[in-house]
Order: C-alpha cells, then structure tokens, then sequence
C-alpha cells in the first residue's frame, strides 16, 4: 500500500514579492515531496498564502489600492513565481478563501467549548511586521529584536487563549518525541523557551478590522498568526471533508523558518490539543540565507528576486545552489561568485559535459543506438556499479534527515567518478582496437546517466527531465523504485537524441 506524507510550507505574507530566502524554504519543501513521490508515496504538498495581516491592509492602503484587490493580485504573482521555480505544491490556501473562514471559526469555537477561552484586556507591545506581542524584556533597545523597528503600544479588549494549560503537556510531548522538532538545536531553544513559563496569548484584535470576524463577537478579528496556521488543517479538507483529512492528517513535516518555530512549537500544538486534534509528526525550523551577511527584507526592499534569477540562469541553477551550499537546519549566504561558480562547475562541467560526451560518442560509435555490455564487468565497472549503490543509499539517509547537501554531495561523487570512468577508459581509443569493450563503456556511462537523472530529480526536476530525454527514456517517478534505483535498467537498443544539447551553458557573473 503507498503510505501517505503530508508536508506543508509556512504560508508567506503578501505585502511584497518574495525574495530568495523564501525561495529557500519552497524549494526545499518541494525537494521533499518530488523525492517522496519519486520513491513511490501519496505526497500531499500544500503552500499558501497570508493575508489577514495588518502588513497586506497597510500595503494595500499605501498604494490606495482596495485590500481585496491588492491581495488577489499578490497571490496571484507569488503563485507565478513559485510556479517558475517549479514548485510541484498540490494546493494553495489563501486564508482570504471562504473555505479558510470557516475552518478558522470551528477551530475557535472548539477551542472556545473546550474552555480555553477568555477575554481580558491586553496591554503591550506588538510589531506589525512580525505580527506578533512582544514582551518589554524581550525588546531590544526598545525594539523589534527582529526587525530592529519600534513596536506599538496597544491597549484593547480582546480574546486570550489558555497556552498556560498545556505548558506540561507540551513539555512531556517534546521529550517523549525527540523528532517533533528538527534540528537538535531549534528543539532546545522551544524546550528552554517552555521551561521558562508559558504566558496566555490574544488571539484577536479589536482595532482591526482585516480579519476573519470572532464567531462569538463579531466586533473582533482573530489574531493572524491564530488564523494562518490554521490553514494546515484547511489544506486537507477539515473540517467538512473529514474522510480527505484523516487520510492525510497529521502532517509529517511542517517546513518553516528559524524565526517562526515557537508558533509551530509552542502555540499550534497546543491549539491542536484543544481542539482535541492530533499534533503534526515533525516541525523542521531551517536556517536563513543571508546577503552578505545581512537579512533579506521584503520590507526594506533588499533581497534577491529569485524570478529574475530564473529568467537568466533557469530555475535549477538556484535550485541546486542553495540546496548544495546551505545545509538545512543552518544559516547561509547567498553570494553571486558561489552562484555562478556552482552553475559552471557542477552543473555546466561536472554533469552537462558527462551527459554531452556520452550522448556524441553513442551517436559517433554506435549510430545513436545503445549498445548491449559485452564480457563480464571489470574493475572499474565494478567500481562504478558499487559506488552507484552507494550513492542511493546515502540519497536514502540524507532525505530522510533532510539533509539535502549530504545528498547532493554524494550525487556529485558519482559524476565525478563517472567523469574519470570516461578518462580512464579513453572510449577514442578503444573505438579503434576494441569495439566489444567500447560497448560495455558507453553503455555504463548511459545507465549511470540514468541512474543519476533519478538521483537528482527532486532537486533539479527540469534538469532530469532534459537529461533522460536526451537518453531516449522517461523518468520513472512513483512506479518501482527498488528497480528503479538497480543498475541495469536501461534497455540496449534505445535510440539517444541525435545533436546532444548542452543542460547548462556556461555563465558570466551578472555585472
Ligand atoms: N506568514 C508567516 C508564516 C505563517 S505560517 C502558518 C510568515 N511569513 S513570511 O513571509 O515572513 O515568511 C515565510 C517563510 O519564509 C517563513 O518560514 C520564514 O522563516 C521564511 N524566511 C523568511 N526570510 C528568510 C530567509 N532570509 N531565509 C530563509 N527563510 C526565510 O512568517
């Protein structure tokens, strides 16, 4: 039976177009469920989009623009360009859709039945860009400790829920399951944050009016961050189709950033006990691409745009560098130089100069038909099959660590010894004295092409894609990955393309 694995993205604000370090996290997640799918499960993929913030209204009434309109046209653009980077998500939740409203108004009223809801009046600090409450001991310098811009005063009536309650039952979840939260260090950080005391937090605004009203008072919004991580459960259906969400539900990972892991540690799990609801399996707090060091900003304006990027280099050149040069779970920083040399040594050298050689020499040798291997394997046949074994199952332990550099190190292994297989075996001269072997070699290159277009697939989709097509073959995603990954699979006496195309041509640095 196909298993099912459910993993979501955090849903981006929409008050600017997003930059590379949200493009990190897409990307990732979609390297997740491409390498689930291709290894044969029932992936569901969900991103979206959040829009009851008070940043969109603002945004929306500087440009005197209506909120509805600027947020139908925000959703619109991201969706475009997660599209261009081949984000392969199975749905989008705008938390603006009516489906959306009334998760979130059953949510609350079950949390609200459940007793874990009471007004009283807040009084503190709230900054709009991270839509959240600030504790005074917790600013810095009377700032945002995040966005280093001055918080609001706010005084307003509004509803709070009891987190108080479940600070043990939360505690005793994280330590029965050491996986809930990835990696090692975010778990600590949301273990001593816990041990600290948990305080009860608002869950709605009475000075707003952008929002989804609180069924019980209507004169009230629901606070956006209660709102957005709703949506995790409207993606799969809940709560009027229960047969889709138990299905999926509970899902196997939510993918988010450093800086939002106490909502989905602390505040989204105890939510979920409320509502008397399963908790998600896993919560991965990644790392932050940097720009020379600095935050990328949508609010400040600095940030890369990864649309731009695929407009000139293609959307598997970006793919493959921040997921080759930041390992998940850590910060890194994006850098034009490292760009532009992972495009032209890895990916335009290592791998598209394999494929273009293998792909000439089968049509200048054998008339583009993939000779059958003659003889018994030699030794450095034998080391190429071994270590093609060995890189499945490195791909195997790394993607179940999330640990997409590991992985694609391994992969690049594998070219660069398929590389030296060409060297050594110097096929021109084998052409002139020994046709039997010559076979054997080319036919072991084209299957280790093979065998390294799968490999590489979830991270690079496109690249895979064009790389089999030149092999005259189809990627098998989901079909029998067991045979899939075995050496052997290519059929001899397969026609290859005729006039090898380059995957990658080589770049400049953009000036
Ligand atoms: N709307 C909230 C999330 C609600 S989820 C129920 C939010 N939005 S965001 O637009 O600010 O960020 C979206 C995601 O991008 C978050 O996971 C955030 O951590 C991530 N990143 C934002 N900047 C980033 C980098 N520079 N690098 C890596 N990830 C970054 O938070």
């Amino acid at each position: 039976m196909t298993k099912k694995f459910y993993v979501t993205t955090a849903i981006i604000y929409v008050n600017a177009l997003p930059h590379v370090g949200h493009a990190y996290e897409m990307i990732a997640t979609d390297a997740i469920a491409r390498y689930k799918r291709l290894t044969g499960h029932d992936v569901f993929f969900l991103t979206g989009t959040d829009e009851n913030s008070l940043n969109a209204e603002r945004k929306a009434r500087s440009l005197g623009l209506p909120t509805q309109h600027y947020v139908d046209e925000m959703a619109a653009t991201i969706k475009k360009v997660w599209r261009k980077l081949n984000i392969s998500f199975d749905d989008f939740v705008r938390t603006t859709d009516e489906r959306h409203r009334l998760a979130c108004q059953e949510f609350f009223t079950r949390t609200y039945d459940a007793g874990d809801v009471y007004p009283s009046t807040y009084e503190g600090w709230y900054c709009v860009s991270c839509e959240a409450f600030y504790r005074a001991e917790e600013l810095m310098d009377g700032m945002c400790p995040v966005h280093k811009t001055k918080p609001e005063w706010l005084k307003e009536k509004n509803y709070f829920f009891a987190l108080s309650k479940y600070q043990d039952r939360l505690l005793q979840h994280i330590e029965a399951n050491p996986d809930f939260i990835q990696p090692e260090a975010r778990r600590n950080e949301i273990l001593s944050f816990i041990r600290g005391g948990l305080q009860d937090f608002s869950i709605s605004r009475s000075s707003v009016r952008w929002g989804i009203p609180v069924p019980i008072d209507p004169s009230q919004v629901l606070y956006v961050w209660f709102d957005a991580l709703i949506n995790y459960l409207t993606g799969v259906g809940w709560p009027t189709d229960l047969t889709r969400f138990q299905h999926y539900w509970p899902a196997d990972v939510h993918i988010v950033g450093k800086d939002i892991t106490r909502f989905h540690c602390v505040y989204w799990p105890a939510m979920l006990m409320s509502a008397g609801l399963p908790l998600p399996r896993e919560v991965f707090g990644h790392g932050f691409v940097y720009l020379r060091g600095e935050r990328m900003s949508k609010s400040l304006g600095t940030g890369v745009d990864p649309g731009a990027i695929v407009d000139d280099f293609g959307a598997d050149s970006l793919r493959y560098y921040l997921l080759r040069e930041v390992p998940f779970g850590r910060d890194g920083d994006f850098t034009w130089e490292g760009f532009v040399q992972r495009h032209n040594a890895d990916l335009a050298n290592d791998l598209g100069n394999l494929l273009n050689r293998t792909v000439s020499m089968v049509n200048r040798y054998f008339g583009g038909v993939v000779p059958t291997p003659i003889g018994a394997p030699t030794g450095p046949d034998a080391e190429l099959m071994a270590l093609a074994a060995d890189t499945f199952a490195e791909l195997e332990r790394s993607m179940n660590a999330l640990a997409f550099s590991d992985a694609l190190v391994a992969i690049w292994q594998f070219v660069g010894r398929a590389n030296k297989y060409v060297e050594e075996s110097a096929p021109w001269v084998l052409a002139k004295s020994d046709r039997d072997r010559l076979a054997s070699v080319l036919y072991n290159l084209v299957e280790s092409l093979r065998l390294i277009a799968h490999a590489i697939y979830a991270f690079v989709p496109e690249t895979a894609e064009r790389a089999v097509e030149q092999l005259g073959i189809e990627l098998e995603i989901g079909t029998n990955w067991g045979q899939t990954r075995q050496w052997g699979g290519y059929r001899p006496g397969t026609r290859v393309i005729e006039k090898p195309v380059p995957l990658f041509p080589k770049k400049e640095l953009p000036s």
